[in-house]
């Protein structure tokens, strides 16, 4: 399939989108907003003083979500390797978040308090070739990880977006091991079609 071609058919899938279409109408970013606003109404993971680090947040559905919640009591840092328009007390970081530089800035806006809540709708850029991409994406639910365990309080919470395939079954053991209690969302404006689903565990234990 051309290039030309695809991108109409993806331009075609978005316009019949409800969750699209929903999102413009209430000027939200992106049709993303609907699954942390689902798994949110679900399991409470958000308070109006958390502080919460959203990882890989641009064009800013999720972060706009959050600031609809979290109050002047609390804090939103937002990390993204690309551009983000302001949104009101989001502070906004731009870089890549596997490098130390860019974690820096973060540990040093949250201070020794640390976060409450991790979440990670990151996904790595894909080849297309279905072996690489899945390794990339689990490398990149490592560094999400082990920057929660510099960064989370104890008995924080992590929500993170995987695809279904080899070493989601280790990572999910991982955490394990080190939360409390750990679950598997599929939100409704998930695509069906797409392998990707969110583990949220609760809970962190230093
Ligand atoms: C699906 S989008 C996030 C949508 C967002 N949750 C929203 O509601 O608008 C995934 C984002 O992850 C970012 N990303 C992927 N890898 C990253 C990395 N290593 N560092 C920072 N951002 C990254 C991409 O630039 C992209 O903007």
């Amino acid at each position: 399939m051309t290039k030309n071609k695809s991108s109409k058919q993806w331009l075609k899938s978005q316009n019949k989108d409800l969750y699209v279409k929903k999102a413009r109408e209430s000027h939200f970013r992106s049709r993303a907003v609907y699954k942390l606003q689902e798994i949110d109404q679900k399991d409470k993971l958000i308070k109006p003083n958390h502080c919460v680090i959203d990882l890989g947040s641009s064009p800013g559905g999720w972060s706009q979500y959050l600031s609809s919640i979290i109050d002047s009591r609390g804090q939103i840092i937002a990390i993204d390797m690309l551009p983000m328009e302001p949104i009101g007390q989001v502070s906004y970081i731009l870089g890549d978040f596997t490098e130390e530089i860019v974690q820096k800035q973060c540990f040093i806006q949250v201070g020794k308090q640390g976060a409450d809540l991790v979440i990670s709708d990151m996904a790595p850029n894909l080849t297309g070739i279905r072996v690489t991409d899945q390794s990339r994406n689990i490398v990149l639910a490592e560094f999400v990880y082990d920057f929660c365990t510099r960064i989370l309080k104890p008995g924080g919470d992590l929500l993170v977006k995987l695809f279904e395939g080899e070493g989601t079954h280790e990572y999910r053991q991982l955490l394990q091991d080190n939360f409390s209690k750990v679950l598997t969302r599929k939100p409704k404006a998930s695509r069906d079609q797409s392998r990707e689903f969110y583990i949220l565990a609760r809970s962190y234990k230093l």
